[in-house]
């Protein structure tokens, strides 16, 4: 690209000037156009010429009104471009001196409320070239439109202008745009701007979609189009100047997710290439640098797809781009998957690496898909291929375009805004904000974000009514947060495209000051690979565990976020719960319930705490494995807590057991990590040798580590003590033996002496050793063991009965429903029932919800315990 500065009419402008491979052509000019002045402006880095200004080759038929709102409240980078426009009440076509070939055209549209020209009234269509691009178009409606997806995003943004994007290909020697107000209304617009195409941007035979490896016509010599989407997967917004080829704007896709659990964004910024210069005008290279891959949500295999939902147009042929770059493969063969474009198949055997022809190389593919007139939606889903057998089931994407194509030289979709009806509240506030905002002085305008957050709260309860109304979609809009990355951040924060609310509250940095004493070290009660653990007490009195990670560490964000969603989701009687959480301030803070009786280890040995008794240890054994379960089958998927240990085994005032540290404790699979390195988390100890051998994860490892906590939980000692001689240093190794010749009365705590049931302890010994079983498949599942645990806690209750009469409690416990009422995910219950000593567990599927959610709490799965 070569950028001339050239002075023209005493105001120095630039024009953008495109580099070719082949410099034989002529060159051809971008027109930047700034409507309804004769003053020319610098916006985004680029001079946009008064549309009067003389000489500017452009040329109107008919003068309309000069328009000058002179205040603005959005974004102030395209403030001195928005703050004037064109209106017409009778046709107004502007001309534009151009030579033959392919243009992009975006019009720019930012409601005014000018004299008596209000924008909310305003109705137009405009032409180009033949080609129709929107009919009874209202500017507010498309905005209000876009805001019902957009505000949810913790309400910092309100969007104030809009830029439609058009791609066509012209073959006379002028660009005529033409502006047709319908009857009685007017029409307006702000800026034109109209980049030349001279590159192969689009390959004209495309893949059809269920056309078995057929291809379609693209034809975009005759044909135009409307981008729709363009998004860049797995990063941050990407403005116009930083794509300075075509000035494209590329948003942030999470939006767009139906559940954005299932991407972890990665990204690499080294070295990536384009396999050849002419690749170099697809997408900019930050495109390349991030991505989306299949979440590692601590699950046995990944059997989901990541899948992206956007609103089209019904009755138009579409094409869907999508941008690859392997970041993290050397070597093909590593990622394989599908790519399903609305529910049929559009590629398998998808080796980005393959196909790219290495790793970090910029690659795109092409899918022509045609919308039926009964659906206004787009899917986009990536998921396994199965069928292959590729090392690691995972998918990639990292970038999405979707373009209109013209029906007829038509690309309007007429829209229905009568839909606005009921609307009107909130979409006069939503004008407020892009009128009055300069003026009002700063409380006003907080007083007014607070009422369109309020109104959009509100408005989007009944957005799902909305959704059957389609085809109101700006390419994009300009919003009056100017830092696309903090406003990216904020919305994977708290975006919840699914209508997905967090439960977790959110928490402000100064709450959690007060809470924390400002982070007293006094109140510290744990540190951990993730960061300190301190007590606090919440604004309401509760206490709290507040844990911090190490404010240095910029990483794991995006584990920051899946824990946070998928902890908000486990609500389980067994499972430490998380209250809420802080990212103000690259903060990342988790404030969970607090446990006043701390770990389990602490009650067992290396504290002054007075020792448990059998019978509490068993009822805590048994608490945790119920925790443990849930997190094994309360979900599809299952969950493996992967660091089961007594330290990870919290108690509360009553001594309840509860799991700890499910999640962050293993820092999850970002960036270069995902499989591979997953092979050594855990803890020294109670690490599955199968699992290290085999690095692969199953339930069947916690499993094992759970044995070990048996075994502990015994002879309350510590699970490594290198102190000891050589054979007694591993306790598992150690106790194992012990147990094999069935004499682990020997090794048991001499707190425990003459105070347990013989019998139960045997029995005990015998789940212990069943834990350990070198193979997983030959261990028992943690609902087996449960189960077991609750035999043995009878035994040890009759035995006491028997005995000292310690208390009244009954020896026959009840063996009905164990968890019943204790799991407060309400679409599942869980029953079990006795058959011939052998345990089955089943799940009643109560309410069938979203089968696309990957969600923890989809409790949909007929589980046979022994067929697992
Ligand atoms: C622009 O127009 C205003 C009046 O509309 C005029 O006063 C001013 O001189 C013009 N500027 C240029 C550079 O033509
Ligand atoms: C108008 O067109 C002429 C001839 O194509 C060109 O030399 C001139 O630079 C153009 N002016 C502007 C303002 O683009
Ligand atoms: C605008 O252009 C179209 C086609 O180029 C033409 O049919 C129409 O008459 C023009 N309108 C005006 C007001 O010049
Ligand atoms: C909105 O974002 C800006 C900049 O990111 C920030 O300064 C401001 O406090 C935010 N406002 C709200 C209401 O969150
Ligand atoms: C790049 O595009 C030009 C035409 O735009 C074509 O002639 C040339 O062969 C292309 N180069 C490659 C490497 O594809
Ligand atoms: C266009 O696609 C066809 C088949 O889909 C392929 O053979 C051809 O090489 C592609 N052309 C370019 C320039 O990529
Ligand atoms: C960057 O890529 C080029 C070509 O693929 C390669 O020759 C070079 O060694 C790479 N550099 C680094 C730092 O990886
Ligand atoms: C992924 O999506 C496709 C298309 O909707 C569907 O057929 C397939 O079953 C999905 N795969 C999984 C694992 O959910
Ligand atoms: C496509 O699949 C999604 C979920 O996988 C579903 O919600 C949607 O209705 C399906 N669409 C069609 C047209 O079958
Ligand atoms: C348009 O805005 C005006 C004033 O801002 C308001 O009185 C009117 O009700 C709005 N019209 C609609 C259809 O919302
Ligand atoms: C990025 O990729 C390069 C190889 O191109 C690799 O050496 C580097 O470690 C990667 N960095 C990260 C953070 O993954």
């Amino acid at each position: 690209m070569k950028v001339q500065a050239m002075g023209m009419l005493g105001i120095l402008w630039l024009v953008i000037i495109f580099g070719f491979t082949n410099i034989g052509k002529a060159r051809r000019e971008s027109f930047l156009i700034n409507c309804g002045t004769n003053s020319s402006v610098n916006v985004d880095g680029r001079s946009w010429i008064g549309d009067t200004v003389p000489g500017n080759n452009v040329t109107f038929s008919a003068s309309g009104i000069e328009a000058s709102t002179g205040t603005f409240g959005g974004n102030p980078v395209y403030e001195p471009l928005y703050t004037t426009a064109r209106i017409f009440t009778d046709n107004l076509n502007y001309t534009f001196r151009g030579t033959p070939g392919k243009y992009f055209l975006r019009l720019h549209f930012y409601p005014l409320a000018y004299e008596n020209y209000n924008a909310n009234e305003s109705y137009f269509a405009v032409d180009s070239n033949g080609l129709s691009l929107v009919s009874e178009f209202n500017v507010p409606g498309e905005i209000l439109n876009k805001n019902s997806n957009l505000l949810g995003s913790g309400g910092n943004s309100s969007f104030t202008s809009l830029v439609k994007e058009y791609f066509f290909s012209i073959d006379a020697n002028v660009i005529v745009v033409d502006f047709i107000p319908t009857k009685g209304s007017f029409g307006f617009v702000n800026a034109i701007e109209i980049i030349p195409v001279d590159d192969k941007l689009f390959n004209d035979s495309v893949s059809r979609v269920g056309g078995n490896g057929g291809s379609s016509s693209l034809n975009l010599n005759k044909r135009g189009a409307e981008t729709m989407y363009r998004l860049n997967v797995g990063g941050s917004a990407i403005n116009p100047s930083q794509d300075s080829n075509f000035w494209r704007m590329w948003e942030v896709d999470s939006s767009y997710m139906v559940n954005s659990d299932a991407g972890s964004e990665i990204r690499n910024r080294s070295n990536i290439t384009y396999p050849s210069p002419n690749d170099t005008f697809v997408a900019p290279l930050p495109v390349y640098e991030t991505a989306r891959t299949l979440s590692n949500t601590e699950v046995l295999e990944k059997r989901f797809n990541m899948s992206w939902k956007l609103e089209v147009d019904p009755d138009f042929d579409y094409l869907v781009r999508l941008h690859f770059c392997e970041l993290l493969y050397d070597k093909p063969n590593q990622r394989i998957f599908r790519i399903y474009i609305n529910n049929r198949s559009a590629a398998d055997n998808f080796d980005v690496f393959v196909r790219a022809g290495g790793m970090n190389k910029a690659y795109h593919e092409d899918y022509f898909d045609v919308i039926s007139s009964k659906t206004n939606t787009l899917w986009i889903q990536l998921g396994p291929d199965t069928t292959t057998g590729s090392a690691g089931t995972d998918a990639l994407l990292n970038g999405l375009e979707v373009f209109k194509l013209s029906q007829n030289g038509n690309l309007a979709y007429v829209q229905k805004y009568s839909n606005l009806e009921g609307k009107k509240t909130s979409k006069s506030f939503v004008l407020w904000v892009g009128i009055g905002a300069g003026i009002a002085s700063i409380a006003i305008l907080a007083a007014l974000v607070i009422l369109i957050v309020w109104f959009c709260k509100r408005k989007n309860k009944d957005d799902d009514a909305k959704k059957t109304a389609p085809g109101w979609r700006p390419l994009f809009l300009h919003g009056s947060v100017a830092n696309s990355t903090a406003n990216a951040k904020g919305s994977t924060a708290y975006q919840n495209p699914n209508g997905t609310v967090r439960s977790g509250r959110r928490f402000t940095l100064a709450e959690i000051r007060a809470a924390t004493n400002n982070f007293d070290e006094s109140l510290g009660i744990g540190v951990g690979g993730f960061g300190k653990v301190y007590k606090g007490e919440i604004d309401d009195g509760t206490l709290a565990a507040i844990k911090r990670a190490n404010p240095q560490s910029h990483q794991g964000l995006a584990e920051f976020e899946t824990e946070i969603e998928m902890l908000s989701k486990l609500r389980h009687r067994h499972l430490v719960s998380l209250i809420g959480f802080c990212d103000e301030q690259n903060e990342m803070i988790l404030v969970y319930e607090y446990m006043a009786n701390g770990t389990l280890r602490s009650h067992l040995f290396g504290s002054d705490l007075p020792p448990i008794s059998w019978k509490q240890r068993l009822e805590v054994c048994i608490g945790a494995a119920r925790g443990l379960h849930y997190l094994h089958t309360g979900s599809e998927r299952g969950i493996i807590h992967r660091d089961v240990k007594t330290t990870n085994i919290l108690l509360d005032e009553n001594f309840v057991a509860k799991m700890a540290d499910f999640g962050l404790s293993k820092t999850g699979p970002s960036l270069e990590h995902t499989h591979v390195s997953t092979a050594v988390k855990g803890s020294f100890g109670y690490l599955d040798p199968e699992y290290f051998r085999r690095q692969q994860l199953t339930e069947k490892s916690d499993v094992y580590s759970f044995g070990v906590v048996l075994f502990e939980v015994v002879c309350a000692r510590a699970v490594i003590n290198p102190t000891l001689p050589k054979d007694q240093i591993n306790l598992a190794e150690w106790a194992m033996r012990w147990q094999r010749q069935r004499s682990l009365e020997s090794i048991i705590d001499p707190q425990l002496r003459g105070k347990y049931s013989p019998e139960s302890l045997m029995k005990f010994g015998e789940i212990a050793e069943k834990c350990l079983a070198d193979e997983g498949k030959s261990r028992p599942t943690l609902g087996e063991v449960l189960w077991h645990l609750e035999y043995v806690l009878q035994l040890q209750e009759a035995w006491l009965h028997s005995n000292a009469g310690e208390n009244s409690v009954s020896s026959i416990r009840d063996l009905g429903p164990v968890d019943e009422g204790e799991c407060e995910v309400q679409d599942a219950a869980t029953s079990y029932e006795e058959h011939s000593g052998s345990i089955s567990v089943t799940t009643h599927r109560l309410d069938p919800t979203d089968p696309m959610a990957f969600g923890v709490d989809q409790f949909s799965q007929l589980v046979n315990q022994q067929g697992r």
